[in-house]
């Protein structure tokens, strides 16, 4: 009965990931796309290798679907046991400005967010979820802002043990509205919406982490992290990794051991735990 799921796994890290976890996971395993067009064609790719994944429509901009999926599951499996919060975007082309920060926030932040919020409830005990963050989500990117006075205050903030959901919706709207009045700058955030969309989903991995440890027998382990520079539409053919060596790490934190010490880590793509909040970052490659 055991049962994995990958959000946005119709191309992509995703996809590599559902076909590592068809081979490395003794479980159903299902692609998700919220295209279902696009996610059946993926399904098939994967087949035609020789593997069997299973399928479900999932859009994570709209909580209907999310909904769908969490009922679904618990009536079918009686729950979740590997999550991964993969779907993402990063447009970070789109002008002006202040509307890229509400388009990829709300994806990459407030939706993943409430996806979460959706199916948590039903991961069952000893479940791994992993948050497909970024070397972009590190906290010390907020060294690139101009206003540096302020970046410090956002990163000490984000960096608090006893760090709340809340104080990162805020910040998170603090963000989104000065983008929208060219005023960002000045609030301590860089000029790159992508970053502060995955320092804020990192840091609420922390206090996922920092909540699901509130019921310390269920062992549910959940870790964010950099799945490498990785060639996909989104990473470009310029990237260094082909999307099974990307799929790595992700691979890794979802196949965790019971009782493991790697809980709430920030993981880079050769697997190993970097601290979120001082780094040094290893080599990218
Ligand atoms: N590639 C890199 O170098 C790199 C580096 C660091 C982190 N990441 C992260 O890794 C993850 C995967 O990236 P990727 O490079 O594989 O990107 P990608 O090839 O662009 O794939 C992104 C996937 O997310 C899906 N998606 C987007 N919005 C969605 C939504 N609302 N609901 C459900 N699915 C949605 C896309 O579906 P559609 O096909 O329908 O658009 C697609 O399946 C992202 O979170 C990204 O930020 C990537």
């Amino acid at each position: 009965m055991s049962v994995a799921v990958v959000t946005g796994s119709n191309k992509g890290i995703g996809l590599a990931v559902v076909r590592g976890l068809c081979k490395q996971f003794k479980g159903t395993v299902y692609l998700t796309a919220r295209n279902e067009e696009r996610g059946l064609a993926a399904v098939k790719e994967l087949e035609a290798e020789g593997l069997n994944p299973s399928f479900h429509q999932l859009d994570i901009g709209d909580a209907a679907s999310v909904e769908a999926l969490r009922d679904f599951m618990k009536e079918k499996h009686g729950g979740i046991d590997i999550l991964v919060n993969n779907a993402g975007i990063a447009f970070n082309h789109l002008k002006p400005f202040g509307e890229q920060a509400t388009v990829v926030l709300k994806t990459n932040y407030w939706d993943t967010k409430r996806a979460c919020e959706i199916l948590f409830p039903i991961l069952k005990a000893g479940a791994r979820v992993v948050n497909t963050s970024s070397s972009m989500g590190f906290l010390g990117q907020l060294d690139k802002a101009t206003n540096q006075e302020k970046a410090q205050q956002n990163k000490k903030t984000l960096a608090k043990d006893d760090l709340t959901v809340q104080e990162i919706d805020a910040l998170m709207k603090d963000f989104e509205t000065s983008a929208n009045t060219g005023t960002h700058g000045d609030h301590g955030w860089p000029n790159y919406t992508y970053i502060v969309s995955k320092i804020g989903f990192s840091a609420l991995s922390r206090v996922q982490q920092r909540q699901l440890a509130e019921e310390p027998s269920s062992d549910i382990v959940l870790n964010h992290i950099h799945p490498g520079w990785v060639k996909t539409d989104m990473g470009t053919t310029a990237a260094h990794f082909d999307t099974d060596r990307g799929a790595q790490s992700i691979l890794f934190a979802a196949l965790l051991p019971p009782k493991t010490d790697v809980r709430g880590a920030y993981l880079w793509h050769d697997c190993r735990v970097v601290d979120w909040v001082n780094g040094p970052l290893p080599a990218m490659v």
